[in-house]
């Protein structure tokens, strides 16, 4: 982290912590911090991020008591309050790397911002998962090139991962070695919502571990709309994909990496007017994502990127080509 003064920000960023056992957080005897482990707590991050009834269910360890040991937790890595002044210095924190796309480049304010969450929706074909086969690539970027010299997670619910268009992607990139690049790129499938959630429960451990300033759900409704059908069973349906959204987001802040996912589209009915599409998950995921893009189709391989909702940077479009090469400026 070379931009990070901050010495509470390195606490989280370097593995230092990973030296703090969980014995020593209040509350911690070693019968519990056995049970934690054996559930897969074993780090002051994991627990710091996760919510009482997760690993209450789990453990079957009293709601309360879990709900101190991760205040503990929260504490020991001063997560919490703190100053604008703090919250600025943080900020600085944050770091950029390059979409391959000048244009969304630019749109984005100048890149893909880690401890942040993007959301890409449009419909089939539109690029949403070329794009994020592209990122994992230039995620790996030295610094000087515009990456962060770092390592990607691919989450994938709809089994459309493709290794083979990696290595397409790569060929522009002559600092990557390409056998490299793809032993970089970390890869799941996802069956169904349980455990996709399950996997994002496993993460902090996994992340403690490695490099990794870029995690990819594509999409993060999928399994949602083909589980949850009907619209008795929507309230049951937004609460989980609520507890996902936010468990990403707080990994996000906790590592100091970047979650891009993907979104599918529905036809607004009524809307005679504009755009007859809107994304599905409504206001949870609106309120979860910090940017939200909208890709629509232009002629042939052309794409039209606009950034829908942002909480600092103007609602503006980006134009890119998709092909043999990746994602391209026009
Ligand atoms: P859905 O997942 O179906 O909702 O679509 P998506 O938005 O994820 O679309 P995706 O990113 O898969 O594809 C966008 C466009 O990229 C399509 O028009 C594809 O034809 C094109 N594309 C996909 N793979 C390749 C490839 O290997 N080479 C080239 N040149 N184009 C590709
Ligand atoms: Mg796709």
């Amino acid at each position: 982290m070379s931009t990070t003064k901050n010495s509470k920000e390195k606490k989280i960023e370097t593995k230092s912590s990973a030296s703090i056992n969980i014995e020593n957080l209040s509350g911690v005897g070693p019968a519990i911090a056995e049970k934690l482990r054996e559930a897969g707590y074993s780090s002051l991050e994991a627990l710091a991020v996760a919510s009482p009834n997760e690993i209450s269910s789990i453990t079957s360890i009293g709601e309360a008591t879990i709900g101190k040991i991760i205040a503990a937790a929260r504490d020991s890595l001063d997560i919490g309050f703190e100053s604008a002044a703090e919250l600025l210095e943080r900020r600085k924190s944050m770091e950029k790397f390059t979409s391959g796309s000048e244009q969304i480049d630019a749109m984005l304010g100048g890149g893909v911002e880690t401890r942040t969450l993007i959301e890409v929706y449009g419909e089939f074909r539109t690029g949403k998962t070329q794009i994020a086969h592209q990122l994992c690539v230039t995620v790996q970027l030295p610094r000087e090139k515009g990456g962060l010299g770092a390592e990607a997670l691919y989450i994938d619910a709809e089994g459309t991962f493709r290794p083979e268009r990696l290595l397409e992607i790569v060929e522009k990139y002559p600092d990557l070695d390409p056998k490299t690049m793809l032993e970089r790129v970390v890869y799941i499938r996802s069956f169904n919502s349980d455990h996709l959630q399950l996997i994002v429960d496993k993460l902090p451990n996994f992340l403690q571990e490695h490099n990794i300033k870029l995690i990819v759900v594509d999409s993060i409704i999928s399994h949602f709309r083909s589980e949850y059908i009907g619209r008795g069973t929507l309230a049951d349906r937004q609460q989980k994909l609520n507890r996902l959204l936010h468990k990403l987001l707080r990994l996000g802040e906790a590592y100091n990496l970047a979650i891009y996912i993907t979104n599918q589209v529905m036809a607004a009915p009524g809307l005679f007017f504009g755009d007859p599409t809107q994304p599905v998950g409504g206001h949870v995921l609106a309120h979860a994502s910090t940017y939200r893009i909208y890709l629509r189709k232009s002629k042939a391989n052309k794409r039209i990127a606009r950034l829908v909702d942002s909480p600092c940077l103007p609602e503006t479009e980006a134009v890119f080509l998709i092909n043999e090469q990746g994602i391209q400026d026009p």
